[in-house]
């Protein structure tokens, strides 16, 4: 099905997760900006650690490059300890924010708590970006699609058709993730049928809006192919994105794939 996020630049968004420091993701969010300078076709965003989003948001003023958070808390402000709310993200700069990412889900953030954080995002003005992804044990037991539904479905309840139009989706198979071993295009697109017929079930119109990206090893070598699949509207990239050599080449294949 073609949709409203058929007609959007594709996403390369880089999750660089509990990596970097203060430096060197300052001179990596420059790398990052200027290959986003030469790939205008593609929209690009970093997702740096919490303590760096500032020093990021400076280093990246100016470009094209939107800035984002890894994850937040679902309420504004309160007695909550170590947590972080998308109004505080928002306020040193961010456009975006991870909701659900499988690595959170590992350590205990249940589906209704994701559900929370992406109304919390939008709340605060960002675009939630919900992760989604099946276990390898869920795939072999051919509940996949019923596991992306779940997640899609409580990551996104409640919501307003204006308010699912400013999501972004990615599929994120578990057993892809840092592993090396990619999804085919074939299973990433047929993943992304589920995912677009899901949404669409549940919001009509609206449902044709978000961009569906695949991430999980995502690399120079399979980016284009990727992206070049029907249904894959960009990459979240996690290991690559560290790399400033890496993640410029999966940008201009973003860039390459519209074409
Ligand atoms: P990976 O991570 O590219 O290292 O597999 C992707 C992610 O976790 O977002």
């Amino acid at each position: 099905m073609r949709g409203a996020a058929d007609g959007r630049p594709l996403l390369v968004a880089g999750n660089w997760k509990m990596f970097t420091r203060a430096a060197t993701a300052a001179e990596l969010a420059g790398a990052v900006a200027s290959a986003a300078d030469a790939a205008p076709g593609a929209d690009v965003a970093v997702f740096p650690p919490f303590p760096y989003l500032s020093g990021v948001a400076a280093a990246l003023r100016g470009s094209r490059v939107a800035l984002g958070a890894q994850c937040c808390h679902d309420r504004a402000e309160g007695a909550h300890t170590g947590e972080v709310s998308a109004e505080m993200a928002a306020d040193v700069g961010c456009r975006m924010v991870l909701c659900g990412h499988s690595e959170r889900r590992q350590a205990g953030e249940s589906d209704e708590a994701v559900g929370l954080r992406v109304r919390a995002a939008l709340r605060a003005g960002l675009v939630p970006v919900l992760c989604v992804g099946e276990t390898l044990a869920e795939r072999e037991s051919g509940a996949a699609d019923r596991v992306l539904e779940r997640q899609l479905l409580s990551g996104t309840h409640g919501l307003a058709a204006d308010e699912v139009r400013r999501v972004d989706v990615a599929y994120e198979p578990v057993w892809a993730i840092g592993t090396g071993r990619t999804a085919t295009p074939e299973t990433a697109v047929a993943a992304h049928r589920t995912i677009r017929a899901a949404l669409v079930r549940t919001f009509g119109d609206a449902g044709a809006f978000p961009r569906i990206l695949y991430g999980g090893s995502v690399k120079p070598s399979n980016a284009e192919e990727l992206m070049r699949s029907e249904g894959v509207q960009g990459v979240l990239v996690g290991g690559a994105s560290l790399d400033a050599a890496s993640f410029r080449a999966i940008i201009l294949a973003g860039a390459a794939a519209r074409s």
